[in-house]
């Protein structure tokens, strides 16, 4: 029997934005940097992305709706999270701690557990202009969560955000 060091795990919160579809670009590059991954998608994002592929994927279940009390949850406890890709709507109801999606209630509690994050938005230019999204972002930066552009939008990018934090957190 071998004895391989447990792999870290990776979260990865997917939103209902266009290209969320293509999300598996970031899961097999995480795989390939040794990560295992769970998919948490938000109840409007899964209507975005190919459910079955994930969890071929992932070898997991996506996780969207809470689990019932007597249930154990499939995901163990995340050594980071990313969120790719990341809504004005999301962004803005974690900065605010509305937490009313599985995703959103995940993402609110990794700050008070310290886990390292990084998010990649897809929020156009006029929506990223609202004053909400301003303070939004200026606050999670303010809690240390790590961002990538709108502009340079590659999903190796949220690992690349990750690599300092996570080298601390999980000992690497
Ligand atoms: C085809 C399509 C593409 C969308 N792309 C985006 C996007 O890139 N960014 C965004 O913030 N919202 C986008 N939206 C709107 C979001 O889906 C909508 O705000 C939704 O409520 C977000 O839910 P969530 O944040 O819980 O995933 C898109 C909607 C559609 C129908």
């Amino acid at each position: 029997m071998t004895d391989q060091p447990k792999k870290p795990f990776l979260y990865v919160v997917v939103c209902a934005a266009g290209n969320a579809g293509d999300v598996g670009k970031l899961i097999t590059a995480a795989q390939e940097q040794r990560w295992d991954v769970g998919v948490i998608a938000t109840p409007q994002g899964l209507g975005f992305v190919d459910a079955d592929a994930l969890t071929s994927l992932t070898g997991r279940p996506i996780r969207s709706a809470w689990r019932r009390p007597d249930v154990t949850s499939p995901f163990p406890p995340a050594d980071a999270m990313v969120v790719a890709p990341a809504t004005f709507n999301t962004i803005n109801k974690w900065a605010a701690g509305i937490a009313d999606t599985l995703a959103v209630a995940t993402l609110c509690e990794a700050y008070g557990a310290g886990v390292p994050t990084a998010v990649l938005p897809s929020v156009n230019a006029a929506l990223s202009l609202h004053p909400a999204y301003r303070e939004s972002v200026e606050r999670l930066r303010a809690m240390g969560v790590l961002f990538g552009t709108e502009e340079d939008f590659r999903w190796e990018h949220a690992l690349e955000l990750l690599a300092p934090a996570v080298g601390r957190a999980v000992g690497r």
